[in-house]
């Protein structure tokens, strides 16, 4: 397995590959949910890449930047063991030189749910993405469907920019006891990750609400907000039954709906997501 920390290094890297490159574009502290994916690409791929750049672009002022999960030699142990290839690491500068001033606006779908309450946030994985894929230019892309949002952007962005890049979404590797692995839950403490649970049992109620037959949306925020809001530890972001093409909130639901969710236990906000009719 190579480490590369420059563009330089990974164009040169690129130049000797002939087969499929897989990248699977991460921000480090890896689990679980990263894994799945790297496995993926490493199943479908001659060559997989990985890259871990905590992205300072998708965070705004307040969020948690600063304290955001960083493990990087364990990061390097678990991707050595999955028979990784290439682990692109940059520095901030390497990536947003003195006077980088360019950013993918992916329109009105970027301002919905995780847009709407983290402003700016889609520019900034837009960009890096877009970035990433010109940089490592893989035949083919892995995203966690965790990240629901994020990865319609993505598919949206290839199709719209004519990018010439398969996106393979990989589903949400969960604990045992359903809450969706992720980074952030290292800020949870005991209370706080008996807590967070409310986030699988919402969207366990939205899945049996479905399967018995209801489909009046707003009946199923209403079920999913009380049941948060019995958890005194929990504070409803947002609750949303949308299109899983458009992210439009729907009034029935009559085809595929993504319910998704966003939800601060003490101080860490955590999302999740279900798709139904999928
Ligand atoms: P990060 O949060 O590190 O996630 C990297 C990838 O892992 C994303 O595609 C995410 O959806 C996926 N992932 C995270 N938790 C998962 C889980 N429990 N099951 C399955 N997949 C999971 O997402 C980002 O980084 C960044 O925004 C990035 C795309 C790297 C751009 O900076």
């Amino acid at each position: 397995m190579q480490v590369l920390t420059t563009v330089a290094e990974v164009r040169a890297a690129r130049r000797h590959l002939s087969g499929s490159v897989g990248l699977v574009p991460t921000m480090g502290a890896l689990h679980d949910g990263h894994l799945a994916l790297v496995r993926q690409a490493r199943a479908a791929n001659d060559c997989v890449s990985v890259s871990i750049f905590v992205n300072p672009t998708q965070f705004a002022p307040d969020e948690d930047f600063a304290a955001y999960p960083r493990n990087t030699e364990r990061d390097l142990e678990l991707l050595a063991a999955e028979d990784v290839d290439y682990v692109f690491m940059p520095s901030a500068e390497e990536m947003y030189p003195p006077g980088f001033d360019a950013a993918v606006d992916m329109g009105l779908m970027t301002e919905r749910l995780e847009g709407a309450s983290r402003t700016g946030h889609f520019f900034g994985v837009a960009t890096v993405v877009l970035k990433l894929f010109n940089i490592v230019q893989p035949t083919r892309a892995y995203f966690g469907r965790k990240d629901a949002q994020q990865l319609v952007i993505i598919q949206r962005m290839v199709r719209d920019l004519n990018l010439d890049i398969e996106i393979l979404p990989v589903a949400t590797v969960r604990e045992p006891d359903g809450l969706a692995k992720s980074s952030r839950n290292a800020y949870l403490n005991a209370a706080e990750r008996q807590a967070a649970l409310v986030l699988w049992n919402a969207l366990t109620l939205a899945q049996e609400m479905w399967t018995r037959g209801a489909r009046d949306a707003e009946t199923f925020r209403m079920r999913m907000r009380d049941l948060i809001q019995a958890e005194e530890l929990a504070r409803i972001d947002y609750i949303s039954v949308a299109d899983p093409t458009t992210l439009e909130e729907l009034r029935r639901i009559q085809g595929p709906a993504l319910v998704s969710l966003a939800v601060r236990i003490g101080r860490t906000r955590l999302i999740d997501n279900i798709t139904l009719g999928g």
